[in-house]
C-alpha cells in the first residue's frame, strides 16, 4: 500500500495530500460546506472546496448571484473553519466567462473552477458543461479567457469528465486546457454519455495525466481509501476530489490521512440533516429548498450504509419539510447504530 502523506496540501502542487470536497448542485452548498468543514474542530482533513457552479450566459454575472453561490467570497474566500473555496462557473462564451471570473477574483474568490464536465441536457443544450468537450480549441479559448482576466497569482482550475463519447481523445482535451493556462485539471472517470453508470475509468485519467504537465486531480467513485489508494495505482494521480463519497463518509478525507475515526451513525446524520435544514431557513431558503437539499443529501449518503439506504427509503417520500424533520428525530429512529428501521414519516 502507497503511504499517503498525511499533510493538508491546498493545492496539487503542495507538499501533502490533496483531498477536495466536489461541487454537488442541490446540496454542496455553504451551509453544507460550513458544517462538513467544521467537524473535529476544523480539523476535517479537506483541502479545498469547490462552489455549485453558476451559470454563466452572455452577460457577466451579478454581484448577488455570485455571493448567493458562495457568500464565503467575503469572509476571506474560506469557510469558517478556514479551507479555500473556489468559485465554479460554466459557461460556453469566453467573454462572459472571463468577466464574471475577474468579478469573482474582486469579490475575494481565492480561485475559479471552469466546469467542462456537466452532462444535464438542459445545460448541454445551451452550450454549457461537458457539450464543450466535443471543441478542444474552444476548452483552451475560454479556459485562456479565463486565466488572462484575473490575477497570475489566482488559481484558475477546470473540471472534465473524460470525453463526450468515449475517453479516446482526453489526451488532446486535457492538452488544450493546459494550453489555456489552467493551474490544474480534475477528471471525473467517466463520459458525457456515460452519466453516473458503472465503471469508472481510472487508467484514463492516467493518459490525461501523462499527456500534461499540470497536476492532475482524479475523481469519481472515489468513496473509500481503498477505493482511493487503487486510482493512485491505476492512474497515478496523487490528489483527488471526493463527491458524493462525502456525503455518507464525512470522515473519509481524515481516514486518508491516516486518521482511524469510526463510520458515523444514523444520529449523526439526523443531527447535520436537521442543523442544515434549519440553516438553509435562517439564510432565506424557502421550506421546499430545505426539504430538496435535505432529500438529496439522504439519497447521496444512502450506499454509505443500510441504515442511511433505510432512512431515505423511509423519507423520500416526505412531502413537506415538517415531516422529513419529525422522521430524523432520534425517537423517529428505532436505533440510532445498526439494523435500522426506521417508522415511517408521518
Ligand atoms: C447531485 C450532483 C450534483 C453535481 N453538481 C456538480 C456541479 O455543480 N459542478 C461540477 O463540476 N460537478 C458536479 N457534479 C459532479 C461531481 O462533482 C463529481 O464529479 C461526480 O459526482 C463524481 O464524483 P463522485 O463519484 O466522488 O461523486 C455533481 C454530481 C452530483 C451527484
Amino acid at each position: 500500500m502507497t503511504v499517503i502523506d498525511p499533510r493538508i496540501a491546498r493545492t496539487p502542487h503542495a507538499p501533502g495530500l490533496f483531498a477536495a470536497l466536489a461541487p454537488m448542485d442541490g446540496v454542496t452548498d455553504w451551509v453544507y460546506r460550513d458544517l462538513l468543514t467544521r467537524m473535529h474542530g476544523g480539523d476535517c482533513g479537506i483541502s479545498l472546496c469547490v462552489s455549485e457552479f453558476v451559470r454563466v450566459t452572455r452577460m457577466t454575472v451579478v454581484p448577488k448571484v455570485i455571493l448567493k453561490h458562495c457568500p464565503e467570497v467575503q469572509t476571506g474566500g474560506t469557510t469558517a473553519s478556514g479551507v479555500p473555496v473556489f468559485v465554479q462557473l460554466l459557461g460556453g462564451q469566453p467573454e462572459p466567462m472571463a468577466t464574471t471570473a475577474a468579478r469573482c477574483v474582486a469579490m475575494g474568490a481565492p480561485g475559479v473552477d471552469i466546469n467542462f464536465g456537466c452532462p444535464a441536457k438542459t445545460v448541454n443544450k445551451s452550450d454549457g458543461g461537458a457539450t464543450i468537450l466535443q471543441f478542444p480549441h474552444r476548452l483552451e479559448a475560454i479556459t485562456a479567457a479565463v486565466r488572462k482576466a484575473v490575477p497570475d497569482s489566482t488559481p484558475v482550475t477546470v473540471k472534465i469528465r473524460l470525453g463526450w463519447e468515449n475517453a479516446d481523445h482526453v489526451e488532446d482535451i486535457a492538452r488544450s486546457i493546459e494550453q489555456g493556462g489552467a493551474s490544474w485539471l480534475t477528471i471525473h472517470a467517466r463520459t458525457r454519455m456515460q452519466g453516473y453508470r458503472p465503471p469508472v475509468d481510472w487508467s484514463s485519467i492516467g493518459r490525461a495525466r501523462e499527456a500534461v504537465r499540470m497536476p492532475v486531480v482524479a475523481n469519481g467513485d472515489l468513496n473509500t481509501v481503498d477505493a482511493i489508494e487503487a486510482c493512485q495505482e491505476i492512474s497515478g494521480c496523487t490528489a483527488f476530489m471526493i463527491g458524493r463519497g462525502a456525503m455518507g463518509r464525512p470522515r473519509l478525507f481524515r481516514q486518508l490521512r491516516g486518521h482511524r475515526d469510526p463510520q458515523l451513525d444514523a444520529a449523526w446524520l439526523c443531527e447535520q440533516l436537521q442543523e442544515y435544514a434549519q440553516r438553509i431557513l435562517e439564510g432565506g431558503g424557502t421550506e421546499a429548498v430545505a426539504l430538496g437539499r435535505c432529500k438529496q443529501w439522504l439519497r447521496l449518503a444512502a450506499p454509505a450504509s443500510d441504515v442511511y439506504a433505510g432512512m431515505f427509503t423511509t423519507l423520500k417520500r416526505s412531502q413537506d419539510l415538517a415531516s422529513l424533520l419529525r422522521g430524523l428525530r432520534p425517537e423517529g429512529i428505532p436505533s440510532c447504530s445498526a439494523g435500522l428501521a426506521l417508522s415511517p414519516a408521518p
